[in-house]
């Protein structure tokens, strides 16, 4: 096993980072471990993916990392402010500054345009945006002449855009997208990770995406791969060929695991991006 390279990083590198990061739910005899003493840097300017089981922890790590969701142990920095033990007012206020969200389901307001969802955490927070991010985060995701629709008007990859410009209107530090492509068919799904590889490249963002799909996390610079509560790997450079080969070798030949349907529904979706 590889040890992730990404740990290696500089301080000035990190986006984030988790130390002995432990994470259940409930007490005593129904505890649930969803992580387990995790130690991960998240490097600056990078399209890190986050893929493994289905309950492996990977929406609780992105929750923890985000400052979403509280810790049972350990410590997480956000950039170089440790966000564990912040009073909530503290934290909201430092993830509203410094974190964009993308979730499965877009989560835009439907009575609104799609220019007032993209502004509307800013409108809440009372921050102005500044107006030419603003412009080149509409123009990079294509949605200049959508701004005045409203979500129902829109297709779901224009919707999954509209959340990816609300993510980045604040030009945050750091946007956390959580199968962002999951509700997609696969070119809007390849649409939208092509806008998150080009806010990596293009605009310097650092982009955390949590992903089932072998195709999408090949996008990415770097896999950091789940299990039962663990970074058990990590992979520079992912092709979808290899991402698929470990899952399959992680599934040890046991075609029940939910590791294993995930491979089976891309193997058998006759839209797949994968050459077999
Ligand atoms: N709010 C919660 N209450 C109780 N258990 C939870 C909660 N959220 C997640 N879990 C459990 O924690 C584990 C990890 O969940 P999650 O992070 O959602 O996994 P993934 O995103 O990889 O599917 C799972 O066993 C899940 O059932
Ligand atoms: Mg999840």
């Amino acid at each position: 096993m590889s040890t992730p390279a990404a740990q290696h990083t500089p301080d000035g590198a990190v986006a984030a980072r988790a130390r002995g990061l432990t994470k259940a739910y409930g007490s005593g005899e129904t505890a649930v471990i969803a992580l387990d003493s995790v130690d991960v840097d998240i490097a600056r300017g990078r399209f890190t993916a986050v893929m493994g089981p289905s309950g492996s922890g990977k929406s609780t790590l992105m929750h923890c990392l985000a400052g979403l969701d509280t810790v049972s142990a350990g410590q997480v920095w956000l950039g170089g402010t440790e966000i564990t033990g912040l009073r909530d007012r503290e934290l909201t206020r430092l993830r509203r500054d410094r974190v964009g969200f993308m979730f499965q389901s877009f989560n835009l307001i439907p009575t609104l345009t799609a220019a007032e969802n993209i502004t509307l955490p800013m409108d809440i927070a009372g921050r102005r945006p500044d107006e030419r991010w603003l412009k080149q985060v509409i123009d990079t995701l294509g949605l200049r002449d959508r701004l005045r629709h409203r979500p129902a008007q829109l297709s779901g990859g224009q919707q999954q855009r509209v959340a990816c410009a609300r993510a980045l209107a604040s030009r945050p530090e750091l946007i956390f997208a959580d199968e962002p492509t999951g509700n997609l068919d696969s070119r809007a799904g390849r649409e939208v990770l092509g806008f998150l590889r080009g806010a990596v490249d293009d605009l310097g963002q650092t982009v955390v995406m949590v992903t089932h799909d072998p195709g999408a996390a090949a996008h990415s610079d770097v896999v950091l791969f789940l299990a039962d509560g663990h970074i058990e790997d990590a992979m520079e450079r992912p092709t979808a060929e290899a991402v698929l080969e470990h899952m399959h070798l992680s599934t040890g030949g046991h075609p029940q695991t939910p590791w294993f349907d995930a491979v089976r529904g891309r193997l058998g979706d006759d839209d797949t991006d994968l050459e077999e």
